[in-house]
């Protein structure tokens, strides 16, 4: 499919998408999420590929769900659409690493989208924010639990009821973001991460970002036995045993990614 609304590359085993609608703060429409829900399938159904980074421009990451595409729907044409569990959740269903590198804004819906991905890496120059209580509605792609777990509850309040956005400091300080970078390093050290991340056994990492995301879902007592399975399992794997013998015998590990 050829894309019109963001930008689809590879650098080595990571793949980089792009959100591409300048003209439009990367306002999220429906075009632009099925583009990039055709992005993130194909790369996650890549072998060649170990870990996807997700970003937009220096000047927004996305500045939220598209406005002007959402003010005339009615309540019966947004709720039989399902627009956001059909177009907005596909990351949450990728398998393997998604990094969000995020420049400028990322409100509203551009904040939520972040936080669907495992981890957030900032530019100096970001601004987190749910403003929606300014366009008389409120989050609905998961920000107010994704926000408030990340957060905590007084910050995830003091952003959703006023609209106030955190600056990339805050956003680090807060654990909203796992690092903050300059502007111009941005997708660099991204894509950085997410090579060291690639290089790595496929089915640990997958399983790895499966476990800490299922500490979202689960009790303790659950996850932790979740995580026992999971962990088992990699012993079934050749990466184990390569990964293994590879540290007895003083050498580099040569994964297959199985
Ligand atoms: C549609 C948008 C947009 C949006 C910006 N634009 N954000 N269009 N939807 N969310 C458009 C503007 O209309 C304008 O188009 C162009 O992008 C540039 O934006 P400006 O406002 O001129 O830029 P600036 O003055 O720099 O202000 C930047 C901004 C502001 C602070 C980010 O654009 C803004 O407040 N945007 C809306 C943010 C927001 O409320 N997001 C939440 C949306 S609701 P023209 O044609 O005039 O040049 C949401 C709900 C999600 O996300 C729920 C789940 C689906």
């Amino acid at each position: 499919m050829a894309h019109e609304m963001i930008l689809v590359e590879t650098r080595g085993r990571v793949g980089l998408i792009t959100l591409n609608r300048p003209k439009a703060l990367n306002a999220l429409c429906d075009q632009l999420m099925e583009e990039l829900g055709q992005a993130l399938r194909a790369f996650d159904a890549d072998p060649a590929i170990g870990c996807i980074v997700l970003t937009g421009s220096e000047k927004a990451f996305a500045a939220g769900a598209d406005i002007k595409e959402m003010k005339d729907r009615t309540y019966p044409a947004v709720y039989f659409d399902d627009f956001i569990g059909k177009r907005w959740e596909t990351v949450l269903t990728v398998q393997k690493p998604v990094i969000a590198a995020v420049a400028g804004f990322a409100l509203g819906g551009g904040c939520e989208l972040a936080m669907m991905c495992d981890m957030i890496i900032a530019a100096e120059n970001a601004k987190f924010g749910q403003p929606e209580i300014n366009l008389g509605i409120m989050p609905g792609a998961g920000g107010t639990q994704r926000l408030t777990r990340a957060v905590g509850k007084s910050k995830a309040m003091d952003m959703i009821l006023t609209g106030r956005m955190m600056d990339a400091a805050e956003a680090e300080r807060s654990n909203l973001a796992c690092r903050v970078v300059p502007v111009a390093d941005l997708v660099t050290e991204a894509v950085k991460m997410g090579e060291k991340i690639a290089s790595l056994s496929g089915p640990s990492v997958a399983m790895a970002k499966e476990a800490v995301n299922a500490a979202y879902e689960m009790t303790l007592k659950e996850g932790v036995r979740f995580e026992r399975r999971l962990f088992l399992s990699l012993f079934s794997t050749e990466d184990q045993k390569e990964g293994m013998a590879a540290f007895a015998e003083k050498r580099p590990a040569q994964f297959r990614h199985r």
